[in-house]
């Protein structure tokens, strides 16, 4: 096969991981979940004292920051400075930081310098926010992944309880709906569709359908 880029984009809780993983996994491909970068940015801060509100402080750590994805049997791990902060990051907390640091102009620089890096010369499926429209705009194939609030808050709360947290669905509603909010409405690389995007809308959709659909996608392109 040809080598190819898939860009999938789209708010939060919209299904962009869980479809992005199965696809890599049929495909054969890399996996390259950008979330968690930024997530790692902003855990980062919340480890070491730095402010969030305070861009030139957390531009100013960028080159401390060693992200590494590791690509393992059981799945992706994010190494954050040699340590394994996979599960750390998924919580609202982080979240919500994430969605603060991915507003500053240094930050996106960084993380779409070193997505761009990662995407040279193999085959490779990333999912974001921006993947369509800013650090991948050549992508073979851009999906973007939409769902009600409603029905994504639900699937976060199902992720959460799986995993043993403690949440509710109208808590995990208002985050959705906030960082929806701060995502679209930022100034640098805001969520939004590429012209040349696929639109699915997941409400009503079962994953392996949809897995199904966009392979059938990538194999006209191709
Ligand atoms: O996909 P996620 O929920 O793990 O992403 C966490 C936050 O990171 C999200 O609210 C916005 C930011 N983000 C971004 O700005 N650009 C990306 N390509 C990916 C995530």
């Amino acid at each position: 096969m040809k080598t190819f880029s898939i860009a999938i984009d789209g708010p939060a809780g919209a299904g962009k991981s869980t479809i992005a993983k199965k696809l890599a996994h049929l495909l054969q491909c890399i996996y390259v979940d950008t979330g968690a970068m930024y997530r790692s940015v902003g855990y980062y801060c919340i480890r070491n004292g730095i402010s969030l509100e305070d861009e030139e402080a957390v531009s100013k750590e960028l080159p401390q920051m060693d992200i590494v994805l590791q690509h393992t049997s059981d799945g992706q791990r994010i190494v954050l400075n040699g340590e394994d902060v996979s599960q750390q990051i998924r919580n609202t907390e982080v979240a919500a930081s994430a969605s603060k640091v991915a507003t500053y102009g240094a930050v996106r620089k960084s993380m779409v310098q070193r997505q761009q890096e990662m995407a040279k010369s193999t085959s490779i499926i990333m999912d974001g926010r921006d993947i369509g429209t800013v650090v991948l705009p050549f992508a073979t194939l851009k999906i973007f992944l939409t769902a009600s609030v409603e029905e994504r808050a639900m699937r976060r709360l199902k992720e959460y309880e799986e995993k043993g947290m403690v949440c509710n669905l109208e808590s995990l509603k208002e985050e959705i709906s906030l960082r929806d909010k701060q995502d679209s409405e930022r100034e640098i690389s805001p969520l939004k569709q590429a012209d040349d995007a696929i639109v699915l809308d997941t409400t009503h959709m079962e994953i392996d359908e949809i897995v199904a659909h966009i392979q059938m996608l990538l194999k006209e392109r191709l």
